[in-house]
């Protein structure tokens, strides 16, 4: 999506991917299959490139200091990167800027998480100060890598793949929101409506733009959190802030991605200038485009991989339902539960706009057949 950001702007993408099947590697004709966490793969990719960036953030921060060292421009850079790579040094650097985080600590083993609740349960004036939400720092996405545990007995599990473990406090939200950004070296920055982001079992299911019901003044410090959080931080390029808005007015942050981000999907169809145009512009220090939106509503709902129907078929049904439909598939392998392409549909009745994102989603998924 990236790529297709460039072709109108002439831009020529270099891809380093893991196999000749990825997405991006079905539709980029230069394409370089390699193993992004090999430092030499790196050096050799990276002869000719103007800029390099990202649409996942696993490349180690070690190698990326070393491309930064011979020369080659990385955005976002390390710096920045390190703070959506590793959750404990992000929690670490939102305290010391003074950004509002769910109550956490790095914890080394169970009796830590016991002590860690207890403290939850004394702050609270009650109860065992359970459940508590553990992740490991580095290597998770789409809840892979989070825990809501109950007891110390249920804490062994994170610890097992020896990567450090973050315990939270479970933050009793009202619901989550996302604020995405972007920045260019400039430090031109540019800020999309909030979002609310829905989740089911830990993943991103549905995207409403803008949050409904959002008290403009929680939007407002929302934004601004975001963009300075993308100024403090050196941000380069797409920033989302995944938000909790709690039952008390108060808005947290859960943690930071540095691309363009599935809270921004719904930009393709619903902003005049969508994430993806905004990452390119900001990498290349190109003026950012107008972030606002199109249409009153937009609603992005993923299709997740499923047991899956005849694609030309499920087409033809979609298409004929809804020609506003935006349908966005990526070419992905099947698998239960994978994210596999998403829907925007918009409009002034955000309960249709709901409707008609669920309806296609769901077809697409082939959980529903009419
Ligand atoms: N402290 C918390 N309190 C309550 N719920 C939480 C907490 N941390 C995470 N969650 C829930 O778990 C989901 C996944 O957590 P998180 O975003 O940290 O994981 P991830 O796997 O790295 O992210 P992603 O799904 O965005 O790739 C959150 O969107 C939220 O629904
Ligand atoms: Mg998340």
């Amino acid at each position: 999506m990236t790529h297709e950001a460039g072709i109108p702007l002439g831009i020529r993408f270099r891809l380093l991917s893991d196999t000749p099947q990825d997405s991006a590697a079905q539709v980029v004709s230069d394409v370089v299959v390699g193993d992004y966490r090999d430092l030499d793969t790196l050096r050799a990719f990276a002869q000719g490139c103007d800029v390099i960036t990202f649409d996942h953030e696993h490349v180690p921060t070690e190698h990326l200091r070393a491309l930064e060292a011979d020369g080659v421009p990385v955005r976002p850079g390390p710096d920045a990167l390190q703070h959506a790579q590793d959750k404990g040094v992000m929690r670490a650097r939102l305290d010391a800027i003074g950004v509002p985080c769910p109550r956490h600590r790095i914890v080394s083993d169970p009796d830590d998480v016991a002590v860690f609740a207890a403290e939850g349960a004394a702050a609270q004036g009650g109860g065992d100060g359970f459940p508590v939400v553990l992740k490991t720092v580095r290597g998770g996405y789409d809840g892979k890598g989070v825990w809501v545990v109950r007891s110390v007995a249920e804490a062994a599990e994170p610890f097992r793949a020896g990567v450090p473990v973050l315990a939270e406090e479970k933050v009793d939200f009202v619901r989550e929101l996302a604020a995405n950004v972007v920045r260019s070296p400039h430090g031109q920055a540019v800020a999309y409506p909030v979002v609310e982001s829905r989740q089911v079992d830990g993943v991103c299911d549905t995207v409403i733009a803008p949050a409904p019901g959002l008290d403009p003044e929680l939007a407002l410090r929302a934004e601004e959190m975001a963009l300075g959080i993308a100024k403090e931080l050196g941000v380069i390029g797409h920033l989302a802030v995944e938000l909790f808005e709690t039952r008390d007015g108060r808005i947290l942050v859960n943690e930071l991605a540095m691309r363009p981000h599935n809270s921004g999907h719904w930009t393709m169809d619903g902003a005049i200038t969508s994430q993806f145009a905004n990452h390119v512009r900001a990498v290349l220090d190109l003026p950012l485009g107008d972030p606002r939106p199109r249409a009153k509503w937009t609603v992005m709902s993923n299709v997740l991989g499923g047991d899956y129907p005849d694609m030309y078929s499920a087409y033809l049904h979609c298409m004929a339902r809804d020609p506003q439909l935006k349908i966005h598939m990526y070419g992905k392998d099947v698998k239960p539960g994978r994210k596999v392409g998403h829907v925007n549909t918009y409009g002034d009745d955000l309960d249709d706009a709901l409707e008609r994102a669920r309806h296609a989603a769901d077809y697409l998924r082939g959980t529903i057949t009419e």
